[in-house]
């Protein structure tokens, strides 16, 4: 679906959409269409329970003494209550209540509102990025729908006075929606499609932006000794891989990019790529083991969030790494009892195959570490089942060795919706992940506090580096529409990093 934007007069006829706020009270443009309809409007609202409330939708059929086919009211409940979540909302659900309609065009109207600070250009805007995000529809191996069972809505025009600023406004957050979507794509996409060789293709795609690519194969992270995420991958017969990409939009200080963590030190990115999580020979069961197509979710994130940040060019130094493997049980696949050696010369007693994440996590962390010395690493992966039994499908898991770090996640989660919940570390964690033959376990000794032993594992890996890591295994995926994100993969993580370096970490 487009969007765009025009100040001209709503149409006489097609379909349009205007706004209500609590307590039914009319928008500016609500208004002026209920005087066009004789009172149509309001007899409508009186006829029903719909009061303005946010979310709530009314629509009026072909309403009489008109030539529009349907008007559909946008309850944004009360004005004082406004903010730039609630309108990508509304965006989203005018999208969901005319997808469907047969309609292929829509005019939305949008006036600034008495008690609301957010101006017209900036709501327009707001509104379109929420139809946008939520227009969103992973539907390529769908042959045989038809027509009527398409959606049918391509252009949905906002109407507002200044539409160039609406246009100007809503340019950076087309990109971001962008970069979502390519997020969102690799994970709806199944594991015989997406696998290490065809992710990291996908990856090297983002060299059109300004991204260096680097893939590293298995015999060159064998050179590096990582025998961790080496491990997880050998029971499959597609090869690992490792895919480093660099952004220098503030300025590379040296010509192979490593920094001294000090100033123009890049910020760093990583990963979970497992495109298919069979558990290996610790084999999951049957039921929904699909769903591990997407285990590589927290990797689509980093290319999603390289993809946002070179598109709109952002003055930042990001680095952005994946570790890709597919977890596959078979004769060459690693058993419960091997010992593994990461590449940062710890040594790990590989307990369950199936705890495999972070087994990737460590050797791609450390790696980005002593390469980069980057000023942060945030880690992204579908992580642990524990944490869904935690927070469910609402918070992200946080956890981070910087308190600094931590909060400013947590702000601009807030702020862009994607909201985490921050969990604990601690020496007594630590001990749980103690082996007899080995430096560690992968996996605690009882189920208890699974996401933070896990968490544990993988603070071993960063040494001092401010750290935080995201257990997304809860909100990767959603199970229903929601908002501005459809059913399916949710791209989790990418408006809320790219938000996190516009906040602090962009030059001016
Ligand atoms: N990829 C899974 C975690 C997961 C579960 C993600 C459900 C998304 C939805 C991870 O590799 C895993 O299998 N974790 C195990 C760890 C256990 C063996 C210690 C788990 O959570 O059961
Ligand atoms: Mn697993
Ligand atoms: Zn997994």
């Amino acid at each position: 679906m487009k969007v765009a934007f025009s100040a001209i007069e709503l149409p006489e006829n097609g379909v349009v959409v205007v706004a209500v706020l609590a307590d039914r009270q009319l928008s500016p443009s609500a208004q002026r269409l209920d005087e066009r309809l004789g009172g149509g409007l309001r007899r409508a609202i009186d006829a029903s329970r719909f009061k303005g409330k946010k979310d709530q939708t009314l629509t009026i059929l072909a309403p009489g003494g008109s030539g529009l086919a349907r008007v559909d009211l946008i309850g944004l409940g009360d004005p004082a209550e406004l903010d730039v979540l609630r309108l990508q909302a509304a965006g989203a659900r005018i999208y969901a209540a005319l997808a469907g309609t047969g309609h292929r065009e829509a005019f939305v109207a949008v006036d600034a509102i008495p008690g609301c600070s957010i101006e017209a250009a900036e709501m327009a805007a707001q509104m379109a990025f929420g139809s946008v995000l939520r227009s969103y529809r992973f539907d390529k191996y769908l042959t045989k729908e038809s027509e009527d069972e398409k959606p049918s809505l391509a252009d949905l025009t906002f109407v507002c006075d200044d539409d160039a600023r609406a246009t100007s406004l809503f340019a950076s957050k087309s990109v971001l929606a962008d970069a979502v979507f390519l997020t969102r794509n690799l994970a709806s996409e199944p594991a015989n499609v997406i696998f290490p060789e065809s992710f990291a293709a996908e990856a090297k795609k983002l060299s059109d932006v300004g991204v260096d690519v680097e893939v590293l194969g298995e015999a060159q992270m064998r050179d590096l000794g990582m025998g961790a995420l080496l491990g997880v991958g050998q029971g499959s017969a597609r090869e690992s891989q490792l895919v480093v990409m660099q952004w220098w939009g503030a300025g590379r200080a040296t010509d192979d990019g490593a920094g001294d963590a000090g100033a123009g030190a890049p910020i760093a990115f990583v990963g979970k790529g497992v495109t298919f999580d069979s558990g290996g020979i610790s084999i999951k069961p049957a039921a929904n083991m699909e769903d591990m197509k997407w285990d590589m979710a927290g990797g689509a994130v980093v290319a999603g969030l390289m993809k946002a940040l070179a598109g709109r060019k952002a003055k930042v130094n990001a680095i952005g790494i994946v570790g890709l493997v597919e977890n596959m049980p078979s004769g060459t696949a690693q058993r419960p009892g091997d010992v593994v050696k990461s590449m940062s010369g710890q040594t790990i007693e590989v307990i369950n195959t199936d705890a495999e994440g972070r087994l990737v996590l460590a050797d791609a962390l450390w790696y980005c570490k002593e390469r980069f010395k980057p000023a942060f690493i945030i880690d992204l992966a579908t992580l642990t089942g524990a944490i869904i039994i935690a927070l469910g499908d609402l918070h992200a898991g946080l956890f981070s060795n910087n308190d600094e770090l931590a909060a400013r996640i947590g702000a601009a989660g807030a702020a862009v919706g994607e909201p985490v919940w921050r969990m604990p570390l601690g020496d007594e964690y630590d001990k749980m992940i103690k082996s007899d033959i080995a430096d560690m376990k992968n996996v605690g000794g009882s189920r208890g506090g699974g996401s933070i032993t896990a968490a544990q594992f993988l603070k071993r890996y960063v040494g001092e580096v401010p750290w935080a890591h995201l257990d997304i295994a809860g909100v990767a995926w959603a199970k229903k529409d929601s908002g501005v994100t459809p059913k399916g993969g949710s791209g989790f993580g990418v408006r809320l990093l790219d938000r996190l370096v516009a906040d602090h970490y962009e030059q001016s």
